[in-house]
C-alpha cells in the first residue's frame, strides 16, 4: 500500500495558509510554492539510503556518509508542477529535471497527454513526480503511468494540496508510490476543484486569468 505523509511542519502550514489566500500575488505565489517544495523535498527525502566512504579532511582520514543507490530525479507535471522544480533542486542540486505535460480537460476532468521528455537513464533513478494540486487524481495517475511505461519504476509524489478523492484514487492505482501531501483538504466542488483549495494552481503561478 502506498504511504501517505502529510507534512506537519509548520512553517509548511504556515506558507501553505497565505498561498491560499485570493489576495497573495503571483510573485508571492510563485515564491512561496517554490519554499514549500523545498521543504517537501527535504521530507521527502528523509529515507535515502547512506553508505560510508573514507575522505581525508586536512588533519586525517575519517569515514563519512555519502548518498548511496540510486541518482535523483525530478518530474513536473506542466505547468503548474514546474513551481516546485527550483524549491526542490534547491535541496538536490543534482538531479537531473525531466517534464510530462498534460492538462486536465475542462469538461471530462480527464488528462490530455501533450509532451514528455525525460533524463536518458530515468529508470535508473529515484524520481519524484511534482504537482501542487492532486484533485480527481487523473494527472498524477496518469503521469505515473507514463514513467512507468518507460520503466521508471521507483516513485514518489509529491503536492501542495490534495483531496481525498484523488488521494484514495492515486494510493489504489498506483500503491507502490509514495505520496507526500502538503495539506489534506475536504473535497472537491462540482468542477473539479479542490475545497477550501487554492484555486487554479497553474493561473496563480504564472498569472494567466
Ligand atoms: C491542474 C493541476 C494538476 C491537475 C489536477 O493542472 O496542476 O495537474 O489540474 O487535477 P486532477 O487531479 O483532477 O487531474 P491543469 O490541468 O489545470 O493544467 P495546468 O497546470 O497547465 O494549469
Ligand atoms: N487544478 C487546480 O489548479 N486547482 C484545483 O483545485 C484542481 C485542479
Amino acid at each position: 500500500m502506498a504511504k501517505i505523509k502529510i507534512m506537519e511542519h509548520p512553517l509548511i502550514q504556515h506558507k501553505i495558509g497565505i498561498i491560499r489566500r485570493k489576495e497573495t500575488s503571483s510573485k508571492e505565489f510563485r515564491e512561496l510554492v517554490s519554499e514549500i517544495a523545498m521543504f517537501m523535498a527535504y521530507e521527502a527525502t528523509r529515507d535515502l539510503k547512506l553508505t560510508d566512504i573514507e575522505i581525508e579532511t586536512p588533519l586525517q582520514k575519517t569515514v563519512v556518509k555519502e548518498l548511496a543507490g540510486k541518482k535523483l530525479a525530478v518530474v513536473p507535471i506542466l505547468r503548474a508542477g514546474l513551481g516546485m522544480v527550483e524549491g526542490m533542486l534547491a535541496m538536490v542540486p543534482a538531479a537531473k529535471v525531466g517534464h510530462i505535460g498534460l492538462y486536465r480537460d475542462p469538461e471530462t476532468l480527464k488528462p490530455v497527454e501533450y509532451y514528455c521528455k525525460l533524463p536518458a537513464d530515468c529508470e535508473e533513478r529515484e524520481v519524484f513526480v511534482t504537482d501542487p494540486m492532486l484533485a480527481t487524481g487523473g494527472s498524477a495517475i496518469a503521469a505515473i503511468t507514463m514513467l512507468k511505461e518507460k520503466g521508471v519504476n521507483n516513485i514518489r509524489f509529491l503536492c501542495l494540496l490534495a483531496a481525498p478523492e484523488g488521494l484514495k484514487a492515486l494510493s489504489e492505482a498506483h500503491p507502490d508510490v509514495d505520496i507526500y501531501v502538503g495539506a489534506l483538504d475536504e473535497c472537491l466542488n462540482e468542477h473539479g476543484y479542490i475545497v477550501p483549495g487554492l484555486g487554479d494552481a497553474g493561473d496563480r503561478i504564472f498569472g494567466t486569468k
